[in-house]
Formats: C-alpha cells, sequence, structure tokens
C-alpha cells in the first residue's frame, strides 16, 4: 500500500515563527513589509511575528469560531496526526524534530500561543477569511505566506481552487506571494506546481521555485516564489 499522510480533510495544525522563518527565507522580509499569511490557522505565527516588530495579518476560515471550538478541533486533529505519524515517520527527517514526541510538544506550543493571542487580537489581527475570495483592498499586503494549505492537499482541492486563490493573492499583494512546501500528502511534488508556472493566465509574472533551510518532509525543502511587482 503506498504511503502519505492519510486525512480526511484539512487538519487544524499550526506551525511556529521559527518554522515559517526558515520555510519562507524570512530573513529577507523587513520589517517594513505588510505581510499576510493565508490560512494561517493556529499558527502563532502572527502572534510571534508582531512581538519581534513584524506587521503580520492572519486569514483563515476558521476565525468566526468560538476559542473553545477551535481548541477543541486543532487537540483532537494533533492527536489523531500524531498517532498516523508513527506508521509513515520515515518518510520525514528528524533533524528539526528530534522524535514525534518532540514534534507534539511542539505544535501544541504552537497552537497554545495563538490562542492566548486570538484572545486577546481576534478582530484586529485575525481575519475570517474563506479563500479563494477575500475581502482585503487591492495590494492591501506587500507578502503573502501560503504554509500548508496549497499543493499540500491537492487530492482535496482541485487546480482550479489552486488558481483561483493565487489570482485572489495577486490582486491583493503588491511583492511577493511565497507557497511552502510544493510536496502533497504523498510527500510528492504536486503536479499542480509545473501546472502554475505554465499557466498562461500569470505568464507575466516571475514564478520560480526556490530552496530554503527548511526539510521536514523528505526532499521538501522548496517553495514557490511568485513576483508580482
Ligand atoms: C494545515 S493548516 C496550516 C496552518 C498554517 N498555515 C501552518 O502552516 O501552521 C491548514 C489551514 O487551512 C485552513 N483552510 C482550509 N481551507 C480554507 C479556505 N478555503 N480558506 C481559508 N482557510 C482554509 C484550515 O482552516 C487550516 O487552518
Amino acid at each position: 500500500m503506498e504511503k502519505k499522510l492519510d486525512l480526511k480533510n484539512i487538519v487544524l495544525i499550526g506551525r511556529t515563527f521559527s518554522e515559517y522563518y526558515r520555510m519562507f527565507d524570512i530573513h529577507n522580509i523587513s520589517k517594513n513589509e505588510r505581510i499576510l499569511d493565508v490560512a494561517s490557522g493556529v499558527s502563532s505565527f502572527c502572534a510571534e511575528a508582531r512581538t519581534l516588530g513584524y506587521d503580520v495579518t492572519a486569514s483563515d476560515r476558521i476565525y468566526s469560531f468560538s476559542v473553545k471550538d477551535i481548541e477543541e478541533k486543532c487537540t483532537k486533529d494533533l492527536e489523531i496526526t500524531m498517532t498516523k505519524m508513527e506508521e509513515i515517520k520515515d518518510l520525514y527527517k528528524w533533524k528539526y524534530f528530534k522524535s514525534i514526541k518532540h514534534l507534539k510538544e511542539h505544535r501544541k506550543k504552537a497552537y497554545e500561543a495563538f490562542i492566548w493571542d486570538f484572545k486577546q487580537n481576534s478582530k484586529a489581527e485575525y481575519v475570517t477569511t474563506e479563500y479563494p475570495k477575500s475581502y482585503f483592498k487591492d495590494k492591501q499586503f506587500n507578502i503573502a505566506l501560503v504554509s500548508h494549505f496549497l499543493f499540500m492537499y491537492d487530492e482535496h482541492l482541485d487546480y482550479e481552487f489552486h488558481k483561483r486563490v493565487i489570482e485572489e493573492l495577486v490582486r491583493i499583494t503588491s511583492k511577493e506571494i511565497r507557497v511552502f512546501p510544493i510536496v502533497n500528502l504523498k510527500c510528492e511534488k504536486s503536479l499542480f506546481v509545473d501546472k502554475l508556472i505554465e499557466d498562461g493566465c500569470f505568464s507575466k509574472y516571475e514564478i520560480k521555485t526556490v530552496k530554503v533551510n527548511y526539510e521536514f518532509v523528505k526532499g521538501g525543502n522548496e517553495m514557490l516564489v511568485i513576483r508580482v511587482q
């Protein structure tokens, strides 16, 4: 049987600032940039980055739900995902995370930091958004970061959906869209990556893959960069 992370729906699992920093080469993003975290879920990136002086807005469809509902769902999703990880742990590099236990602790810290911040700032910084549509203004942000939403779920979200999300991000972003990872749940490069690069709708933009200093899924160490300037 083929090995893959078998998740019925898109899970509520969150990553931290230190992971985003490496996944998206944040070292070359200035603190003056207006950053949008796309499908940010229970990641602590927004909370941590704002503390460090970055201008970040988080956007996800879950932000209309109560803290209690979000907490229940992400606690359950973390348990289920970590149990499934046991069977497929050889698809991952255990360097940044030493073990499944270490990974689970890290993910728990991420959602706890998110929940704490969401309770204080839910209106201003956490914007309920159901992509591909958003209510942000044209070029409201300079940089959009998309972590573990597009490409990863290419079995559940079709090419048309990917294209419409990117079109919306092109509308609301003035400089760059960065997407990580470009592998799917089978840990294979998504076929949608080349399809998007070759899609005539985006031919006026520079689109390229860039190697980054983060590899948890083996071979998953590239982000897609779309320059919309
Ligand atoms: C695996 S989580 C990734 C969270 C975060 N980006 C990270 O890497 O830590 C995927 C997120 O996508 C969100 N999501 C799924 N479909 C969405 C949609 N159509 N619009 C907005 N968010 C969506 C889910 O609610 C979930 O929070």
